[in-house]
């Protein structure tokens, strides 16, 4: 599974150092391409010779002003398939968590293109604290795979959290991972996915309009990680400020009539439907053909109700099909999204309330929930709106 992987490893300064000696020799002896970054502290633990021998290649460290050594971080980030930094210190986990870039596994790391796994090492109560934890999860918000840490005797002579997952038990980690990624690749390839995204504007008169705030994004997250495990992607977006990636087939509307027109058009010829769109519910009955003049009266506008888009694909859904649905919730969100589940025969329906912070509209991250027709549901922590992405693909994925 590993033989021709170009992996980096990147160590800081811990006693749990020595054991990546091992790793790497077994990650070499399964003919991966081992590359090495140390830190500085990381030399005080195991010399770079060493490494150096077992991965057959220089050992790179940091940046030598001095003898006018460079190496280029964004070259490194580039080759790698993927990236363990192992053993991680508490100190380079809060350096990373904030972006911070003093040395070239920092550089490297804000550079890496590729999956980027963290195998922590530290005494259980640096382990346990909560400005480690909230640095943890930073990191998982940005797609980056934590490795758990064992327990057991710790250099300090305590018991408990903290020690470096054994050798073997990191090269597993990071064969379910490959093993993972190909299986979903091999199960989406080629399939034809529809998605929704972004706001629908309704028309008042030619300069005014209804919409809401949904910048896209997360239909976007899901658009390009479909992309990435090979399904044909089309993508039906109301107006947007967002750059779309080459190879996603994409249908630009505007109001709710024209998004559900582009809907039936391609519903029929797709496995999956993601309806991730904030679609107006209500548009004005009567399109004003010219400007609407201030007066001193107020104005009433009088709405009339749009079609319910996947409500209708819903009714259309064949067997062999998937139906993912959206709710965006700021009260009763659990009750309001079962109902919407049922009403609009999904398969699951992935909730995400405005009341959580860093949920919903516009920004990078998501809070989600997913609830399935099985009655099953699932929780899952603020992330990133790619990393939310994955967990509905890996939904849909148990439903293939
Ligand atoms: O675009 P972002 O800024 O990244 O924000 C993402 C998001 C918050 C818009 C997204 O995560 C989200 O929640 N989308 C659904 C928003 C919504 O309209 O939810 P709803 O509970 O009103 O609708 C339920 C479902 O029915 C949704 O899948 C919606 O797309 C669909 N619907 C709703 C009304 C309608 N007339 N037609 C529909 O298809």
């Amino acid at each position: 599974m590993l033989k021709g992987k170009k992996i980096l490893i990147g160590l800081c300064g811990s006693i749990a150092a020595y054991k990546t000696a091992f790793l790497i020799r077994t990650l070499v002896k399964q003919e991966a391409e081992v590359r090495v970054i140390m830190t500085a502290s990381a030399t005080e633990f195991i010399t770079p010779l060493t490494l150096s021998t077992l991965s057959k290649n220089p050992v790179l460290q940091e940046f030598k002003k001095e003898r006018g050594e460079w190496n280029n971080h964004v070259e490194l980030g580039l080759w790698a398939d993927l990236m363990l930094i192992a053993p991680t210190s508490a100190n380079t986990i809060a350096k990373l968590a904030n972006g911070l870039c003093d040395n070239l596994l920092c550089a490297v790391y804000l550079s890496a293109k590729c999956p980027v796994f963290f195998a922590p090492a530290m005494d259980l109560d640096m382990w346990k604290h909560p400005a480690t934890q909230s640095n943890i999860q930073t990191l998982k918000s940005y797609g980056d795979q934590i490795i758990p840490v064992e327990k057991g005797e710790l250099a300090s002579g305590l018991e408990g959290e903290g020690r470096m997952a054994e050798p073997e038990n990191i090269v597993a980690f990071l064969e379910n991972h490959l093993t993972a990624k190909k299986k979903s690749k091999t199960a989406l390839s080629g399939k034809n996915v529809l998605i929704t995204a972004g706001p629908t504007q309704e028309a008042i008169d030619p300069v005014r309009y209804i919409s809401n705030h949904s910048s896209g994004k997360m239909g976007l997250a899901l658009a390009q990680a479909l992309q990435k495990k090979g399904a044909e992607v089309h993508l039906i977006i109301g107006p947007h400020n967002l750059e779309i990636p080459e190879g996603i087939k994409v249908y630009p509307v505007t109001s709710t009539i024209e998004m559900l027109e582009q809907a039936n058009a391609l519903f029929e010829k797709c496995t999956i439907g993601i309806f991730a769109a904030a679609v107006s519910d209500y548009r004005p009955a009567n399109v004003s053909s010219e400007k609407i003049k201030k007066s001193d009266k107020n104005l009433q506008i009088e709405l009339t109700k749009n079609p319910d888009i996947l409500k209708q694909m819903g009714k259309k859904k064949k067997a062999g099909q998937i139906l993912v649905g959206f709710a965006l919730e700021t009260n009763n969100a659990e009750s309001n999204a079962l109902k919407k589940l049922k009403e609009k025969n999904l398969d699951f329906i992935v909730l995400n309330s405005l009341s959580e912070k860093g949920a919903g509209f516009a920004f990078d991250t998501n809070k989600i929930s997913i609830f399935s027709k099985n009655g099953s549901k699932e929780d899952f922590p603020l992330k990133s709106k790619d990393e939310v992405a994955n967990d509905i693909i890996s939904a849909i994925l148990k439903l293939i």
